[in-house]
């Protein structure tokens, strides 16, 4: 493991049953890098951040993260890893702020410890005023909202998003997508992105990977902001990612 690499994935297969899901995976996520897992559907990419994320374990190959095995060492890396999901996976009977200290108050904060990190967490994710609502008083995109800010609180090292701005209308799911951005380029967070929308890849990421089924890398493509101030190399990015993605159109908005 280089110190750079945060995440390091060699040679991993999983299959389940006699379905190969992934297929000698090799790939690194750098301290502070925001990769985007790009493919389309069943190209395995949850199945290749549960991998990463220890809750599912490899027939064959290695995974680092942080230094650990996550499956092996799953409670070493507690704490040190958060994940928001396309729904919220929200507790209906626990306030926006409520649900956010619950990371906070597992890790053994102080209930007021707990209470200021998710205040502040919910103001940063632009929920400031909103702390004490209910889940079914939010609207979809101040619920994911929610939900990356419980995903956030707990100061995690790596982030990962599935799907996390896929339900929601463009408008929202935009204004979302660059406020998360701007938080995890402030806070130096490493991201591991999935997506099936090349524009939010190509929005997002320092890196993409397209993943093609069964999972593995079948392109990447480097991002910089130089790429994404010029439409020709954007275009260009777009089709090279939506040929590696394959027959299936993806889906824009
Ligand atoms: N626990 C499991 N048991 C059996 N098969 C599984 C399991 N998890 C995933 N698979 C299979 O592995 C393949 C990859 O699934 P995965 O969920 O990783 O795809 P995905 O790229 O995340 O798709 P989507 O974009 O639809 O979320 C699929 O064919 C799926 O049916
Ligand atoms: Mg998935």
């Amino acid at each position: 493991m280089t110190e750079e690499n945060i995440i390091e994935v060699r040679e991993v297969t999983k299959t389940f049953g006699n379905y190969l899901a992934v297929d000698h995976l090799s790939m690194d996520v750098k301290r502070g890098e925001i990769v985007v897992l790009l493919g389309r559907t069943g190209a395995g990419k949850s199945t290749v951040l549960n991998l990463i994320m220890g809750t599912t374990c490899p027939n064959k190959g290695e995974i680092k993260v942080a230094g650990f095995d996550p499956y092996a060492s799953f409670k070493s890396l507690k704490g040190r890893l958060s994940v928001s999901f396309q729904t919220d996976r929200l507790l209906p009977w626990r306030t926006a702020i409520e649900n956010v200290e619950l990371g906070l108050l597992i890790l053994g904060k102080s209930k007021a410890q707990a209470k200021a990190s998710a205040r502040e967490w919910l103001a940063r994710v632009r929920l400031d005023g909103a702390e004490d609502k209910y889940i079914h008083e939010l609207s979809g995109g101040m619920r994911q909202r929610v939900s990356l800010a419980r995903a956030l609180a707990i100061d995690p090292e790596i982030v990962f998003l599935d799907e996390s701005f896929s339900q929601l209308d463009h408008v929202t799911s935009k204004t979302l997508r660059s406020d998360f951005l701007q938080i995890a380029k402030e806070f130096r967070k490493t991201c591991v992105l999935i997506t099936h929308r090349i524009d939010d890849a190509l929005e997002m990421g320092d890196r993409a990977l397209v993943l093609s089924p069964p999972a593995r890398v079948a392109l990447e493509v480097r991002i910089d902001d130089r790429a994404r101030s010029d439409p020709r190399t954007i275009a260009d990015l777009h089709d090279q990612i939506a040929s590696a993605m394959g027959a299936e159109r993806p889906t824009e908005h």
